[in-house]
């Protein structure tokens, strides 16, 4: 059959089929919506509070004060740091909620859903795979077969539980001293202020090295790996980074529940867009401290 312009018509394809031919790798979902919106917030929240924070710690440097400037003053920046805290005091509260929601929803025990296989509690199996991991880096075993969670995804978990309560209860107080030394001495103000100011300075130095190392600056990662954002990732890296868990997927027969179509090419580059503000941030953060620890610290 042809049109009147004597151009061949082709038939088309059914919707699915023409997003199989579109985009015909379907994917492993390693995040659910919820976990990526909340790691978001968490991300613009914790930037925040780093960049703030640190433009007052270093309020005498040079870059403070331009740094300043940005944010409307260091009055502002205080507003500011005050805003993003109650926006990651909301990410944990709903992260929280969540296990709450999980647990009912499984009909699980507490002790069953914290020390179960896929929970993020770090066990005896971790000190294993941490010994085997140091052994491999030095050439002295092979790379361990890691799981759904490797042990520093853990240990990057948790640490967000104990800055939230060491960063967060001496936050507090340092917001609202008047309440706070009605239960406790007034010295404990200046104990707080130190607590805060030093935690954040160690979370904003492992979070902008560490964490971004571990995940985005790896050779099978470099130069950054968008699952957490995307929640999705390839199968071919699923079997190659988490062996265990695709080996446990596929032989209870659960792989291809967790396969979807891969997220829009447009929703993967705002994403990208998003991420490299995020690590650029980041890095500037903490070219900032070293600058301030080496040239100008009191
Ligand atoms: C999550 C709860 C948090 C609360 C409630 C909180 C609250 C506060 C408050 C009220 C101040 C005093 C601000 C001012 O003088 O105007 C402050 C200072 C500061 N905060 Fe936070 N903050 C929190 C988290 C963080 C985090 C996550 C970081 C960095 C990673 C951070 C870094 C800092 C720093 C460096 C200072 C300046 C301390 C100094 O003067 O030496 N804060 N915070």
């Amino acid at each position: 059959m042809a049109t009147d312009l004597g151009l061949p018509i082709q038939t088309p394809l059914p919707a699915p089929e023409r997003r199989m031919q579109l985009r015909p790798e379907r994917e492993f979902v390693r995040f659910t919506r919820l976990q990526r919106a909340l790691h978001a917030c968490m991300i613009v929240s914790f930037i925040s509070l780093a960049t703030t924070g640190m433009t007052l710690k270093f309020s005498y440097t040079g870059w403070a004060v331009i740094v300043s400037h940005i944010f409307g003053g260091f009055q502002t920046a205080g507003y500011i740091h005050r805003t993003a805290a109650v926006l990651m005091f909301g990410v944990f509260s709903t992260h929280v909620y969540s296990l709450i929601q999980l647990k009912k929803k499984e009909r699980k025990s507490w002790l069953a859903l914290i020390f179960g296989p896929d929970s993020m509690m770090l066990n005896r199996q971790d000190l294993v795979q941490f010994i085997a991991t140091m052994k491999w880096f030095i050439g002295r075993g092979p790379r361990p077969q890691y799981g759904r969670w490797t042990y520093w995804e853990k240990f990057d978990y948790f640490a967000v539980f104990w800055g939230i309560a060491v960063i967060g209860t001496t936050g507090l107080t340092l917001w609202f001293p008047v309440f706070f030394t009605r239960l406790l001495p007034g010295s404990f103000i200046n104990i707080a202020t130190i607590i805060h100011s030093d935690e954040a300075l160690l979370a904003t130095g492992f979070i902008f090295t560490v964490h971004f190392f571990n995940t985005h600056l790896r050779p099978e990662k470099f130069p950054m790996d968008t699952v957490v954002f995307t929640g999705h990732m390839p199968l071919a890296e699923l079997k190659r980074d988490k062996p265990l868990e695709y080996e446990a997927l596929v032989a209870s027969g659960q792989l291809d529940e967790h396969m979807e179509e891969p997220q829009p090419e447009i929703v993967v580059r705002t994403i990208r867009g998003f991420a490299w503000v995020a690590l650029g941030i980041g890095f500037s953060v903490v070219i900032w401290i070293i600058y301030a620890m080496i040239f100008a610290y009191r």
